[in-house]
């Protein structure tokens, strides 16, 4: 355990976290719901710690936090029901997928390359506090490493994740503790992509009948199994030492090509590059060869992306 990172929220700790979210730092903070592993979710490589520090083998996209429901306006595209939820339950626990908007700041890899954006107005003042301070958009999963129970107290953020996160802030145990509902607003439907601290019925009460794919409940990864993957236009092939003469090669390391994921080998750096890489040259080209990534600790999320963008799936 690693006491020394834990601090009680109060205006000079609340503007700390707010110094070391715009750094490029990770901070523990408590939210309604659950306790969230925060960074900056306009810097792809803040954001790739986040994955790092929660030793997740793939790319999920995040939820971004914003401070008001008129500071997530410029970050989605809201129709009339994603109006009405927000109208309705925001600041609180419910998350909207809403498209992304043009001029969006989130970056790629927040958004596992995806053109929609999951959106939360958090209403937890600490929370609260943070957002305005920071002014932007953060990106905060549940702080919990990879498999292990979402955290409702700042000494959970603590054991689990000690020195991987540079400051959590003790708010108090969760209200909720259970993560926020998740309502996708992307078609004609609005549908139910993950039960949650608001109760359906009270959703439905606004906007009538969800559509609710078909959820196992059973299955803890069904929200992720739910989501349309990045799939580029192009072929890709992977692991190639070599490119052949009508491919373009993203390289990695030594291999250097049309364009590096990280010419130093550093996994956190390619996978910041990794979404916004792979759509530039997906824009120019017909055929991507990428360059093999070691599979170690970050390496595993990267190619487990670039299986599934290989698979067309
Ligand atoms: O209560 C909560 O929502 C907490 C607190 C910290 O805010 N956060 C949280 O985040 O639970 P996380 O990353 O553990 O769960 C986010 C869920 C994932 O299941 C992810 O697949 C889904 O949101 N999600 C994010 N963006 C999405 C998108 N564009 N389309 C569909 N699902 C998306
Ligand atoms: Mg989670």
């Amino acid at each position: 355990m690693t006491d020394a990172l834990l601090r009680e929220a109060n205006d000079a700790t609340i503007q700390e976290a707010a110094t070391l979210l715009k750094a490029g730092g990770l901070v523990g903070l408590p939210t309604e719901t659950v306790y969230g592993l925060a960074a900056d979710a306009t810097n792809a490589k803040a954001v790739a710690k986040i994955f790092d520090a929660k030793g997740r083998p793939a790319f999920n996209p995040l939820i971004a936090h914003m401070a008001s429901a008129g500071a997530a306006r410029s970050e989605g595209v809201f129709n009339p029901s994603a109006q009405a939820l927000a109208d309705a339950f925001w600041p609180g626990p419910l998350t909207l997928v809403v498209p992304v908007a043009k001029g969006a700041q989130v970056c790629d890899l927040a958004r596992a390359g995806l053109d929609s954006i999951a959106l939360r107005v958090p209403a937890h003042p600490v929370a609260q506090r943070v957002l305005k301070s920071f002014g932007g958009p953060v990106a905060a999963p549940s702080a919990n490493p990879s498999g292990r129970l979402s955290p409702t107290s700042a000494t959970h953020v603590a054991n689990d994740l000690g020195r991987k996160v540079d400051l959590i802030l003790d708010g108090g145990p969760c209200d909720a503790g259970l993560e926020s509902t998740i309502v996708g607003c992307l078609g004609d439907r609005p549908t139910l992509l993950r039960e949650g601290a608001v109760p359906i019925e009270r959703i439905e009460a606004e906007i009538g009948a969800l559509a609710r794919p078909d959820i196992d409940p059973d299955t803890p990864s069904a929200p992720g199994q739910l989501l349309r993957h990045y799939a580029p236009r192009a072929a890709l092939r992977l692991n190639v030492h070599s490119p052949r003469p009508d491919e373009v090669y993203l390289g990695f390391g030594a291999r250097t090509g049309a364009m590096n994921l990280s010419p130093t080998s550093d996994l956190q750096e390619a996978a910041a590059n990794l979404f916004a890489m792979l759509r530039l040259l997906d824009e120019t080209a017909d055929r991507i060869a990428v360059a093999p990534i070691p599979r170690k600790g970050l390496g595993a999320a990267i190619n487990d992306r670039l299986e599934r963008a290989a698979k067309r799936d």
